[in-house]
């Protein structure tokens, strides 16, 4: 296990919520961010500011150079060729519209997704069918939330042009078999987008050993602020595709008449950046690399491990997603709705998310309009355990 004192990196897990400490498990819609990352923030706005790319005074240097070297960082964290592969976006789902509206398809091509998707790798692809008389195929999923193999197999054909496919769900933890699968479906040729953003905080990513075209993840997830995100892209894919919102930094000579387009990654960073997100990010990812990933990892596990047989013993209670689920553990108590659980558990000071979780046809897969749902950080403790199970059932025995 990681040692309990990280909980003092973050000053937000000082704070108190109901008069009780705050006990947080909501890390798949945010995490929390350390001293090291805030400290970034501000000394970027207290000692660097400046526009990049685009001015030769000292700060304007310090920026660019600061900017630059927070790609490198990322670059290095996803085992990328070159810092060019790693697009700067708001987050994942800025990522996931960036590819959907670049790509060009024909009528009666097909995008495969998957029954786990959340809505932002459902909905763009759906605008992306619409424009282009495509079609949107989804992979299912068994009762334990795990992607039907031989159906996927079955679906894939020479009309596969897009995969577009979550590493981790966030509604179930699940983990999908994305080397796999992104293998089977290169050998029709398609194009592989892997909605990293849930396998991020918990995983090391090599995008070389992946063999995925696309991969997108939002440094919020990775305690990062909001407002930040990548897209990596395979280099000679982005030099070939087309440019996406126009704008100062994308080009590389305007007239009236026509414009010539920068090369990546500036081809499809339109506009002033998120600067300080940048190199915010790339302070989170340090202070996650100084921990250890793997360290990370398998102190989770521990964590779900022990929150999953806590939770067992409470009648009534159904969990979903396979046992091998990573981040996220989701559950529902028969009889309880969601939402009045997590209202009641909230007052007993435990933060998690109930209801779909931005995935709809998941939910209406299992028949359900939601569920409550645990997530976990490298900063929760076994303590954090003890007192998510101890308010479920105190809540749980008031509602049943
Ligand atoms: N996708 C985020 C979540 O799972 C917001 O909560």
């Amino acid at each position: 296990m990681l040692p309990a004192t990280l909980k003092s990196d973050f000053p937000i897990l000082g704070e108190t919520v109901n008069g009780r400490p705050l006990v947080y498990l909501d890390n798949a819609a945010t995490s929390q961010k350390p001293r090291a990352v805030l400290d970034a923030s501000r000394h970027y706005y207290e000692a660097v500011n400046s526009n990049i790319h685009r001015g030769t005074h000292f700060l304007a240097r310090a920026a660019t150079a600061a900017h630059e070297a927070a790609r490198e960082t990322v670059a290095a964290h996803l085992n990328a060729n070159s810092p060019d592969e790693i697009i700067f976006t708001s987050g994942t789902t800025d990522s996931i519209n960036l590819v959907s509206d670049i790509l060009p398809l024909s009528p009666g091509d097909e995008i495969l997704i998957s029954a786990l998707e959340h809505h932002a790798n459902i909905v763009p692809w759906q605008m992306l069918a619409e424009r282009t008389g495509a079609k949107i195929v989804v992979i299912p999923c068994d009762e334990n939330g795990v992607l039907d193999q031989a159906a996927f197999v079955n679906l894939l054909s020479e009309k596969t042009k897009i995969l577009a496919l979550t590493w981790v769900s966030n509604a179930f933890g699940t983990v999908n078999p994305v080397r796999e699968m992104t293998a089977a479906a290169k050998r029709y040729g398609a194009i592989v987008l892997i909605d990293a953003a849930q396998a991020i905080p918990h995983m090391a990513i090599d995008v070389r050993e992946l063999g995925a075209d696309f991969i997108v993840f939002s440094g919020h997830k990775v305690y990062a602020p909001t407002g930040i995100g990548v897209l990596w892209g395979r280099l000679d894919l982005l030099k070939s595709l087309p440019p996406w919102k126009g704008g100062g930094e994308m080009i590389k000579e305007v007239t009236f008449e026509s414009t010539t387009y920068n090369d990546p990654p500036f081809k499809y960073e339109a506009g002033t950046p998120n600067i300080e997100g940048a190199i915010a990010l790339a302070a989170a990812l340090d202070y996650v690399n100084a921990i250890g990933i793997d360290s990370i990892h398998s102190h989770e596990q521990e964590l779900i491990a022990a929150a999953a047989a806590a939770l067992s013993e409470i009648p009534g209670i159904r969990l979903y997603g396979p046992p091998e689920r990573i981040g996220a553990l989701s559950f529902a108590i028969e009889g309880v709705h969601h939402y009045d659980l997590g209202t009641l558990i909230d007052q007993m000071g435990v933060a998690v998310r109930t209801g779909h979780h931005c995935c709809q046809p998941l939910m209406a897969r299992f028949g359900i309009t939601g569920t409550t749902r645990a997530s976990f950080a490298l900063y929760n403790t076994m303590e954090d355990i003890e007192s998510l199970a101890t308010a479920v059932k105190k809540a749980s025995m008031m509602l049943r």
